[in-house]
Order: structure tokens, then C-alpha cells, then sequence
């Protein structure tokens, strides 16, 4: 065991600790409750459809969607994002998509082009980590079937300017599919004023959910042109054999995962009372701009005025990344995540990958002030002490 005290900066893979209130949702659910949702009626099956549907409430409110029946419920963004992708596309078809892109993205693509007759197309990025939308426009066919997009890069923190590209891919009547992982939560987020089609996120990062849980957003008029890649009991239609086509049993076959949706909708109700702080905001600018004295080391991403989702990834003369971290979490207790962080489209346009990628830093809404001073003062000792 660690003997320092944990420093958790990886809430880009998912954010620790949760409030409270989503642990004694899951105890209460798993203790007191314990059934399963929208197939009986006795009480306890009653309170456990019930909370479902008041997490698929807050969900969309929080998330600007106005009929919570548009949203389905996930393993994680990864399911959300295949369940959309092979539900959507069709031999023929051609996608635009970004090197920005995670492999949650990038995968079910290569699949569907290696197995299915679909083309992708891939834009790149400036040295900051945009992505120009009239290049995205360019890049869309007459059989382009939409555009996926990371809202903002898990490797970056570059937030992309969704509104232009809907506004731009609808002109070309091409849909648009945001993987919203890094921002659902983090940052606010209209989906409908942003005029996106299809959202997909985890509801374990910044939504304070745990593990387990993810969403999928359809907007109306599109759910009737995705097929559910996945069927099986919603217990809804049980004398029908073929899959329901309302949104959002549709998607969510097999008995989904209560408590951890208890624990989403106390974490958003949480996030729903917070107080606007930038507090996060400032801890990400403080990060960028000490960090950025320190000699040996260099920050990828966007200019440090210019907003961002919170990683601050960064090389350092002298380690190699997952060396850094190692030592770093031995040293310091500061836990961070190095390598290619699933998106090695990325790391190529940012000239990293040969150099085993990049060390990341991703402050939460539990991380303290003095964390970050600590990291910092870490970080700095490391890079006077080069271990290659
Ligand atoms: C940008 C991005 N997309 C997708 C995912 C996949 O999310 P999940 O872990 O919920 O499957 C991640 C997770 O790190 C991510 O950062």
C-alpha cells in the first residue's frame, strides 16, 4: 500500500470520490429495494422504475434534452457510442470523424469500414488541438450519414465548436454525433440549443455517477432510423418477439443497472445544487500556468486564456510518461494517467506517439486547492532529478 496520502488527478478516466449522496442512494437501493425496474408492480419493482425515470429526468434536464424519453441508458459512453454508430450506419454509408477522436469512436468505425462497406473520413487539427468546422463541411459527401466529434479531447482538452459544425453539417443534411464524455457535467452543456442529433456520454466522469452507467441521447425524429443492435426483454410488449421500437426501451434491453442509476440521479441532483464555481476552471489555469516555469516540461493543448475541459497533459525531458507517473505515484502518491489515452489518432497529430504519448493531469470537483499545489511542487522535483 501507498504510504502518502492519495492525490487522485485521473477524473478524466473517472471521476473519485463521488458526493455522499450517490453512496447512500446505491446502499438504500441495494439494501431496501433490490428489484428490478419496469417489469412488476409490486412496491419495491414501483420505486425502483420510479428512480430510474427520475434519473432519466434529471438527466436530460441537466443535459438540455426536453423529452427524457429520448435519452436511453448505457453500460458507459463506450456502449452508448456503438449503440449509436452500428445502429446508425448502413453498408454504403460514409462518416466524417476527427484524429481528435477516442477509441470508442475510432474502433466502431474501423470495424464498420473493415466488415460493413462504410468510408470514414478523418479531419485533423491545429497544433492546439481545434478542429476547423469548414474543414468538416468540406470533408462531408452527398452519403455522408453524420459527422462524430469529440466535444472536448481527453488528451487536450480542446473544446470544439459544436454549434458551428451542426449548423454547418445540417445545411449538407448530415447528422451530427457528439461524444461528450469529458464535458457532460463539466462544463454546461445544451444539447438542443447546440442542435446535436445524437449524444453520448459516460455518466461516471463529470456527471459523478458510478462506474457502470452511460447514456444515449436520439433526438425524435431520428429514433425510427436507428436499429437496436442489441434485443431482449424491456418488459414492455412481452407477447411480441421483435424488438420495441420507442425510445428508450428500444435500447436498453436486459434489466438495466438500478443501483448505479440510483447513484447517477443522486449525483445529479448533487451537481444540480452546486453553487456556479469555477473553482475547477481556476485549478486547470493554475496547473497550466506553474507548471509551464517549469524547465524540461511542455503542455499540449490549447492557449491557457482559452477555455478548456480539465486535462493538462504534458511531456517531461528526461521520462518516459508511464515511467513519470509511476514514479510520481510511488514518490507522491499522485495518481495521474500517462500514454495514449485510448486515442492515438491524437497523439500522431500532436507528434507524441513515438514517445509513448503523454503524462495527464485531470483535477475533479473533490480536488483540493492544496492538491494541486502539491502536484505541482512534485512535478517540479521530478524534473530536476531526470531519471533517463
Ligand atoms: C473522449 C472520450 N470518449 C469516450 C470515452 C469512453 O467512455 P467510457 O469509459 O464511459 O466508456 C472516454 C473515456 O475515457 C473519453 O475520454
Amino acid at each position: 500500500m501507498n504510504k502518502h496520502p492519495r492525490i487522485y488527478l485521473d477524473n478524466a478516466a473517472t471521476s473519485w470520490p463521488k458526493p455522499e449522496a450517490v453512496y447512500a442512494a446505491i446502499d438504500r437501493y441495494q439494501r431496501n429495494i433490490g428489484a428490478a425496474a419496469g417489469r412488476a408492480s409490486y412496491e419495491q419493482a414501483q420505486v425502483a422504475s420510479r428512480t430510474v425515470e427520475q434519473t432519466r429526468t434529471a438527466c436530460a434536464q441537466l443535459l438540455g434534452i426536453t423529452n427524457p424519453q429520448q435519452l436511453a441508458f448505457t453500460a458507459n459512453g463506450t456502449d452508448a457510442l456503438n449503440l449509436a454508430i452500428h445502429g446508425l450506419l448502413k453498408p454504403g454509408d460514409h462518416v466524417v470523424t476527427t484524429v481528435c477522436e477516442h477509441n470508442s469512436v475510432l474502433r466502431p468505425l474501423n470495424h464498420q469500414a473493415a466488415n460493413h462497406n462504410v468510408t470514414v473520413t478523418y479531419v485533423g487539427c491545429d497544433s492546439q488541438g481545434y478542429v476547423d468546422p469548414q474543414e468538416i463541411a468540406q470533408a462531408i459527401q452527398p452519403h455522408t450519414r453524420f459527422v462524430a466529434i469529440t466535444h472536448a479531447s481527453n488528451v487536450t482538452g480542446a473544446i470544439q465548436p459544436i454549434a458551428d459544425i451542426s449548423r454547418l453539417a445540417h445545411e449538407r443534411d448530415t447528422l451530427v454525433l457528439v461524444d461528450a464524455a469529458q464535458t457532460a457535467g463539466c462544463l454546461p452543456l445544451d444539447v438542443e440549443h447546440l442542435g446535436i442529433d445524437i449524444l453520448a456520454t459516460g455518466g461516471h466522469k463529470g456527471l459523478l455517477g458510478p462506474l457502470g452507467t452511460g447514456l444515449l441521447y436520439i433526438r425524435e425524429e431520428l429514433a425510427k432510423s436507428i436499429c437496436p443492435v442489441r434485443q431482449g426483454g424491456t418488459g414492455t410488449h412481452s407477447h411480441d418477439e421483435t424488438q420495441p421500437l420507442e425510445m428508450p426501451e428500444m435500447l436498453e434491453s436486459g434489466n438495466l443497472n438500478v443501483p448505479a442509476l440510483a447513484g447517477l440521479g443522486a449525483a445529479v441532483q448533487f451537481l444540480n445544487r452546486q453553487p456556479d464555481s469555477d473553482r475547477q476552471a481556476l485549478q486547470t489555469k493554475q496547473l497550466l500556468d506553474q507548471l509551464t516555469e517549469i524547465r524540461g516540461l511542455r503542455i499540449f493543448g490549447p492557449r491557457h486564456d482559452q477555455p478548456r475541459a480539465s486535462v493538462v497533459s504534458f511531456s517531461i525531458e528526461g521520462y518516459d510518461p508511464q515511467e513519470f507517473a509511476s514514479v510520481i505515484d510511488v514518490t507522491h502518491g499522485i495518481q495521474c494517467r500517462a500514454g495514449l489515452h485510448c486515442a492515438p489518432r491524437m497523439h500522431t497529430a500532436l507528434g507524441t506517439d513515438q514517445s509513448g504519448g503523454l503524462v495527464r493531469l485531470s483535477p475533479g470537483w473533490a480536488t483540493t486547492d492544496e492538491d494541486i499545489e502539491q502536484a505541482i511542487t512534485a512535478i517540479a522535483a521530478l524534473a530536476a532529478v531526470p531519471a533517463i
